[in-house]
C-alpha cells in the first residue's frame, strides 16, 4: 500500500532534466586510460577488421567519417576498413559492406563445435587480412580469451548503456525496465569478461516518458554513430605515436 500510494504521488516522480535534455558526450580528451603495458606503435593506415553480427549501421557510419574524413585523426591516410566478418547468413551488414566496396566474409557461428573454434576461424580471416585493430560493432556473439590474447588491447567494442550498467544483450530493455532516466552507450576495450574493458568514451542520451525499445535504441545509435568514429581516431592516435 505504502509503495503503491508513492509510486502514484506525482510530486515524487522524478521528471527529465532540462539540462540534460541534449545528449552529452564524455570521452578521454588526454587519453587517459589505463593501456597497462603500452602497445607496440602500430604503423599507419592501421588495417581494421569488423566483426558485425546485424544491421551495420555502425560500420557504415565508421566508413562514412573514414572516407569522408568528417572526423579528425579518422581518414584514409590513418585507417583502412580491410574486411567484414559476419557471423549471421542473413546480417544486413553484409549488404552494407559490398555497398561500401569491403571484403565481408561470413564465419557462421553454427557451423563451429565450440567458440574458440569460431574465434580460431576470425582469427585466420584477420590474419589475412593483416588486421592491426579490431572493431566489434554489434557483435553478438561472446568472444574467448583465444580472439582477446591474439588481440591485446586492440579489440573495441560498443554497447548500448553507460557501462558498467546494463551489460549483456538485453541492455536496452532493461534500461526501460529499471526506469533510468538516462542512459546512453558506451565504446571500450574488450576484454574477456563481457561488456567490461577500460572505457574510452562515452555518450549520455535521456530516457523519455513514453519511449520504446525502438525510440530508445534509435536515439543511441544516433549518438553511437558519433562517438564511434572519434574513439577509433582517439584510440589509433594512441597506437601509432
Ligand atoms: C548497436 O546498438 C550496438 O550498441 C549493439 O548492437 C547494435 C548494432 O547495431 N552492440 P548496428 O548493427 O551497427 O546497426
Amino acid at each position: 500500500m505504502i509503495i503503491w500510494v508513492l509510486a502514484n504521488d506525482p510530486s515524487l516522480m522524478i521528471q527529465p532534466n532540462p539540462a540534460i535534455s541534449t545528449p552529452q558526450t564524455y570521452n578521454n580528451p588526454d587519453n587517459s586510460v589505463n593501456l597497462g603495458n603500452p602497445p607496440d606503435r602500430l604503423a599507419l593506415p592501421v588495417s581494421i577488421g569488423i566483426l558485425a553480427s546485424g544491421s551495420g549501421s555502425n560500420l557504415e557510419a565508421i566508413a562514412n567519417t573514414l572516407n569522408n574524413a568528417t572526423v579528425a585523426g579518422l581518414n584514409p591516410d590513418t585507417a583502412k576498413l580491410s574486411v567484414v566478418v559476419y557471423n549471421n547468413p542473413n546480417a544486413y551488414v553484409q549488404q552494407r559492406a559490398q555497398k561500401l566496396s569491403i571484403p565481408a566474409v561470413l564465419c557462421n557461428h553454427r557451423e563451429y563445435d565450440s567458440r574458440e573454434q569460431l574465434d580460431a576461424a576470425i582469427i585466420e580471416v584477420f590474419q589475412q587480412y593483416q588486421v592491426d585493430l579490431v572493431v566489434m560493432a554489434g557483435w553478438m556473439r561472446i568472444v574467448t580469451d583465444k580472439l582477446i590474447n591474439a588481440y591485446p588491447r586492440r579489440i573495441l567494442n560498443i554497447h548500448p548503456s553507460l557501462l558498467p550498467s546494463f551489460p549483456g544483450a538485453k541492455a536496452i530493455v532493461q534500461a526501460l525496465a529499471y526506469g533510468v532516466k538516462i542512459t546512453g552507450c558506451t565504446v571500450h576495450i574488450a576484454i574477456a569478461e563481457v561488456d567490461a574493458g577500460p572505457i574510452l568514451q562515452q555518450a549520455a542520451v535521456p530516457v523519455l516518458p513514453n519511449d520504446t525499445l525502438e525510440t530508445l535504441h534509435q536515439r543511441i545509435q544516433v549518438q553511437e554513430h558519433i562517438i564511434y568514429p572519434q574513439a577509433i581516431a582517439d584510440y589509433i592516435k594512441l597506437l601509432s605515436s
